[in-house]
């Protein structure tokens, strides 16, 4: 079943999103100071908006939508993103009526048939009822939590695809012509703010770029590191991230802000950065300046791009600040210890650490797999956090496969390992 053309997002939308107020929440106390992310929350903010996550807004517009007659037995919503580099589709964040009946999932698009016609046409995909049989993993996950009619709805800006939005109800045949014009509006505001999200990001990471590319040219930057790293980093935060609290809407920001963790080294001159060989404490104490160098720098763009809230600037913060940081309180700059590491710099270490082992580089030639894990898990508990770890020995086919789909052309050997 299909109603007319899907309302897509338009320029004007985004424009009109972009100037609008957008508020966080009161600030938690952080390891890594940083600038006041604009008002605190509440007073006078529509509460869909004004909210402060995309998770909160994504459950305010759920009680919206409820709120409306014709769409009461609505009882999820759900967006995923879109990677056009690995085709995949991740789950992002949920609002449901009860537990989140799907997890923590990404699969490629171009296994799933119906949605690839979704993105290609603009058009809903609506089941009536999903009881029926079929489908994939998902529909019957969702069967069987009593879920029993789907649509699922294209985010399309200017033609790029940015993901999909997912409703479902615990009744069947809900999505009716007349429903699906209801939904039109609240559809459309949720794929604002996913457009309006993923061009925040896309900007802060545009600027980050540019950062590094009027400094000189640096291997360690430009290579596959940064595209490995940050995937170690997402594979070992889809196993963690629930056991703190924390859900996709973290994995998927870890996953964009890791690459970031070494901004800083913008600052340190070539002969220390490249040098082929142990540096000296001198050396080393310049070395170690990349990480108050990153947080100026990531300061200095959110001013500069005018942002009154950089989507999980924290967290961001967090990742330059702390990725340096020891279990054991030996690490720089603030030797924090234990979890008083923020769980994103824990992540980013693990992660940033192994791919450095498995990797050429000036002073070193590439570990093996098996020497890194080996050297991950001597220094599991003092150095690295053991859970973060142990998530990322429990997933090594999915870090062998990165490492095959982002081998660099000079230092591929670990990958044969
Ligand atoms: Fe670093
Ligand atoms: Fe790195």
């Amino acid at each position: 079943m299909c109603c007319g053309p899907l309302p897509v997002v338009s320029s004007r939308d985004v424009a009109f999103m972009a100037v609008m107020p957008l508020a966080c929440s009161r600030r938690t106390a952080s390891p890594v100071a940083g600038p006041a992310e604009g008002p605190t929350a509440g007073e006078g903010l529509d509460p869909v908006l004004g909210a402060a996550g995309f998770g909160d807004r994504l459950r305010h517009l759920l009680a919206d939508m409820q709120a409306d007659p014709r769409l009461t037995r609505v009882n999820r919503i759900a967006a995923a993103l879109y990677e056009p580099a690995t085709d995949l589709v991740k789950t992002f964040v949920h609002a449901s009526d009860g537990p989140d009946p799907v997890g923590s999932l990404s699969v490629r698009l171009s296994a799933i048939p119906g949605m690839v016609e979704a993105a290609r046409t603009g058009l809903p995909l609506v089941v009536d009822d999903l009881s029926a049989g079929g489908g994939a993993a998902v529909t019957l996950g969702l069967a069987q939590r009593g879920y029993r009619a789907r649509c699922v709805m294209p985010v399309l800006h200017n033609g790029t695809l940015f993901g999909f939005l997912f409703y479902n109800s615990f009744h069947p045949g809900v999505f009716s012509r007349a429903a699906l014009a209801a939904l039109r509006p609240h559809n459309r505001l949720a794929a604002m703010m996913i457009v309006h999200e993923l061009s925040l990001l896309r900007t802060v990471l545009a600027a980050v770029r540019t950062v590094r590319n009027i400094s000189v040219h640096r291997d360690e930057e430009t290579g596959g590191h940064l595209d490995r790293m940050s995937r170690y980093a997402q594979i070992v935060a889809r196993r963690v991230a629930p056991l703190h609290g924390r859900s996709d809407e973290f994995v998927e920001y870890l996953f964009h802000y890791a690459p970031l963790h070494d901004v800083g080294k913008v600052a340190v001159p070539d002969s220390i950065l490249r040098k082929p060989g142990r540096l000296t404490p001198e050396e080393f104490a310049v070395m170690q300046t990349h990480v108050a160098k990153g947080l100026e720098i990531v300061a200095t763009i959110q001013h500069d791009l005018g942002f009154a809230r950089l989507p999980h600037g924290e967290l961001l913060r967090n990742v330059v600040g702390c990725h340096h940081e020891a279990m054991d309180g030996s690490g720089y700059p603030n030797r924090l210890k234990g979890t008083a590491i923020p769980l994103e710099g824990r992540i980013t270490t693990v992660a940033d650490v192994f791919d450095a082992l498995t990797s050429v580089r000036p002073y070193k030639a590439a570990w093996s797999n098996a020497e890194a894990l080996a050297f991950l898990k001597d220094n599991a508990g003092n150095r690295f956090d053991p859970d973060c770890v142990a998530a990322l020995v429990d997933q090594f086919d999915a870090v062998e496969e990165v490492q095959r789909r982002f081998a660099d052309m000079t230092d591929s050997a670990a990958a044969a390992d």
